[in-house]
């Protein structure tokens, strides 16, 4: 029996579960970042133990996945050693009915980005939740700015619509990425054309990279109370 508050974890289980069977012997498996991505790697792991997959490499995105990867014994390589992926497991934030997605709430987009790029096969788990009509309904878009500089980043960012925020901890510090570098959530509301607000956001120097996924998402796999869907572009 699923608990109430557990069912989004049991959802991102199904979700991951599904998207660990794509996992072939040989591949290169890039993982991203955040609670639902950390499901796929504890399917690993327990695959690994059984032995029911072999022959692979992780490549996580950030560097507490690199921790968690290390501490399940799961092999690791990194971008360097592969720069191409065969195929990456990440999660997302929002996803729009063309698999377009805002991604970013755990803070590790630039990678994430990296990563899906560098990936022959991006699939994209989330739990039902995430589903949207229409980008930033319930999103805002994380925009990762050097910090030299970031108060001007935010007020060009309030010039495209945004209501622009600071990441910032409990203790009100600023959150570093892993670069180092500071993130503005952007909240737009809903976007109606997100390639030319993505063009938009990228205009301009110091801002480093932001959290709209346009095209890089091959295949989304949800997980939802009545199983799983799989969404295919
Ligand atoms: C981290 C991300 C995550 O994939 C996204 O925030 C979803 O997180 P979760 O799986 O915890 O809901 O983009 O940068």
């Amino acid at each position: 029996m699923i608990v109430s508050g557990d069912v989004n974890r049991e959802l991102k289980k199904r979700a991951a579960a599904k998207a660990v069977e794509l996992i072939k012997p040989g591949m290169v498996v890039g993982i991203g970042h955040g609670s639902t991505a950390i499901e796929a790697v504890y399917c690993l792991a327990s695959l690994f133990e059984t032995g029911k997959i072999r022959d692979i490499v992780v490549v996580p995105c950030s560097n507490h996945m690199v921790e968690e990867t290390r501490k399940l014994g799961i092999p690791m390589s990194t971008l360097e050693e592969h720069p191409v992926v065969d195929l990456t497991i990440d999660g997302a934030d929002e996803v729009d009915p063309q698999l377009n997605l805002i991604k970013g709430g755990g803070g590790a987009f630039l990678h994430e980005k990296i990563l899906a790029e560098a990936s022959r096969r991006e699939i994209i788990i989330v739990d039902e939740t995430k589903l949207s009509p229409i980008l930033g309904t319930r999103w805002a878009v994380p925009v990762e700015v050097i910090s030299f500089g970031w108060r001007s980043q935010a007020e060009y960012l309030q010039t495209l619509g945004a209501t622009v925020k600071l990441r910032q901890d409990s203790s009100c510090n600023p959150i570093k990425t892993d670069q180092g570098n500071l993130i503005l959530d952007c909240r737009f509301g809903p976007i109606a054309d997100p390639v030319r607000l993505a063009g938009q956001i990228k205009g301009r120097a110091g801002i480093v990279e932001h959290g709209l996924f346009l095209g890089l998402a091959s295949e989304v796999i949800v997980g939802c109370r009545s199983g799983v869907c799989h969404l295919k572009r």
